[in-house]
């Protein structure tokens, strides 16, 4: 019995829910244990692309359950319309599906609240999803919160009224918010009646005792270690911890229980919200990595910025995160690249160094870039051995590079478009 975790190494999209779905067989339960629907997973079920926000991507499997942890904000409204489009597809869902009852509620006035707080930033926003997150975190840390638990309350109404009196009083000090909060209230309501026949557990237990049993829990993180609230680049990130940690505290796993910490990162670099990124390429390039990855966001349609892998980011995010296993995605995007470059380290002063500075964005002055031979071909096998030399010896680069094993390498979106090595 133990614990794997599965996180992103990098700003989010890393295509972390393709391989918790690949990776799910081997589990008997699958748990998110932070983030919200500002997260968005994308899997191919049966050559049809389904995205999913709150709802582990365990969910395809038969025998698994699938656990919303207490580390999770959950927006009743996003989660009701996922369960039924997905049950519209024809999918199981509520037999499989366990929600916390410590998990927080994201209230329509916390979307507001973020869309307040965006626009006063001006040029300095974040870039949010707009889904309320950062408001509903500060919530939880202020303690203040409303929890999936409480829906069950005689008293929930008081208390949802309560806490939006509060969110109305903060509104008033943004000017430009304009909005009509009834009918958002309406449709939340509703769908906090549906979350009601839920499975709503005591999840801190349920993992345990299963643990306990002899079962094989995937932690799936969302977002990235660089958007993580204490390590990535602050400000510019989501308001939850990311890295392996945020598992413990998400799920109320103990830290001896955790074995195998997956680190998904793409082949190159990619980020959406503003912020630092140093292997940024504003160029053609950039815009090449763009349309042959189909860089846009899964959450928002938002355009993402691309650029090279950068071997300080990752050596920093597998350090935080314990990473013991390395999966590669869309490798095949750099199938029609002469040349991949990758940044080997950053000037900062006069030095070239591999530790990131501080403020990423005052520091890092430039990047100093290694070039590798493209291969120019289809990558389409299933043996590590069928690869041609120059996908090969990249990859033996990169593990020299970063000490870790590359244990998975994805090379398309669909299920099977994976080597395991
Ligand atoms: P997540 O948030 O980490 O689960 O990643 P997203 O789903 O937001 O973004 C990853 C995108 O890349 C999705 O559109 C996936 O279908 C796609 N994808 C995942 N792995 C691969 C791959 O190996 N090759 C290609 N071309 N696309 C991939
Ligand atoms: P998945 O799980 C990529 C980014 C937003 C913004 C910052 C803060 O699909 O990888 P928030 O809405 O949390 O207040 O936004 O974090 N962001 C993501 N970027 N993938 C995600 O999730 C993200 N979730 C949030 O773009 O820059
Ligand atoms: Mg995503």
């Amino acid at each position: 019995m133990a614990v794997d975790v599965l996180l992103g190494l990098q700003w989010g999209d890393e295509g972390k829910g393709k391989i918790v779905d690949y990776l799910a067989n081997q589990y008997q339960i699958v748990g998110r244990f932070q983030g919200g629907p500002n997260a968005g997973h994308t899997l191919y079920i049966n050559g049809k692309k389904i995205v999913l926000h709150t709802i582990p991507s365990g969910i395809f499997h038969e025998h698994l359950v699938n656990v919303i942890g207490n580390g999770v904000v959950i927006d009743p409204v996003t989660l009701m319309k996922e369960i039924t489009d997905l049950e519209a597809g024809g999918h199981e869902v509520r037999s499989r599906l366990r929600v916390a009852k410590k998990a927080h509620l994201i209230l329509p006035t916390h979307k507001l609240l973020d869309i307040a707080s965006e626009l006063s930033k001006g040029e300095e926003k974040i870039g949010s999803t707009l889904r309320g997150i950062g408001p509903c975190y500060m919530d939880k840390t202020g303690r203040n919160g409303l929890r999936i638990g409480d829906i069950l309350s005689s008293d929930f109404e008081n208390k949802y009224k309560s806490l939006t009196d509060k969110h109305l009083r903060l509104l008033k000090q943004y000017p430009e918010a304009n909005y009509d909060l009834k009918p958002e209230e309406k449709i939340w309501f509703e769908a906090i009646d549906q979350i009601r026949k839920l499975n709503l557990i005591d999840a801190e237990y349920y993992v345990n005792e299963r643990l306990n049993a002899g079962d094989y829990i995937l932690a799936e993180g969302a977002q990235g270690m660089m958007l993580d609230i204490d390590f990535g680049t602050y400000p510019f990130v989501t308001s939850s911890n990311t890295i392996s940690s945020g598992v413990c505290s998400g799920l109320g796993v103990p830290p001896t229980s955790v074995r195998h910490v997956i680190g998904v990162s793409k082949a190159y670099c990619t980020r959406v919200g503003s912020g630092p990124f140093p292997s940024e390429l504003l160029d053609e390039e950039g815009q090449k990595l763009r349309i042959a990855g189909n860089e846009f966001g899964s959450t928002t349609g938002r355009p993402r910025r691309c650029g090279w892998l950068d071997i300080p980011q990752l050596k920093y995010a597998t350090m935080i995160t314990g990473t013991t296993h390395i999966a590669i995605t869309k490798l095949d995007v750099l199938n029609t690249f002469e040349t991949i470059s990758v940044a080997e380290k950053y000037k900062v002063g006069n030095e070239a160094t591999e530790q990131l500075p501080y403020d990423i964005t005052e520091g890092v002055k430039e990047v100093v870039n290694s070039n590798h031979q493209g291969w120019m071909q289809d990558i389409s096998v299933n043996s590590y051995d069928l690869l041609p030399d120059a996908v090969r010896n990249y990859i033996t680069y990169l593990e020299k590079k970063l000490s870790l094993p590359i244990t998975y390498i994805s090379t398309g979106p669909g299920r099977d478009e994976l080597i395991v090595r």
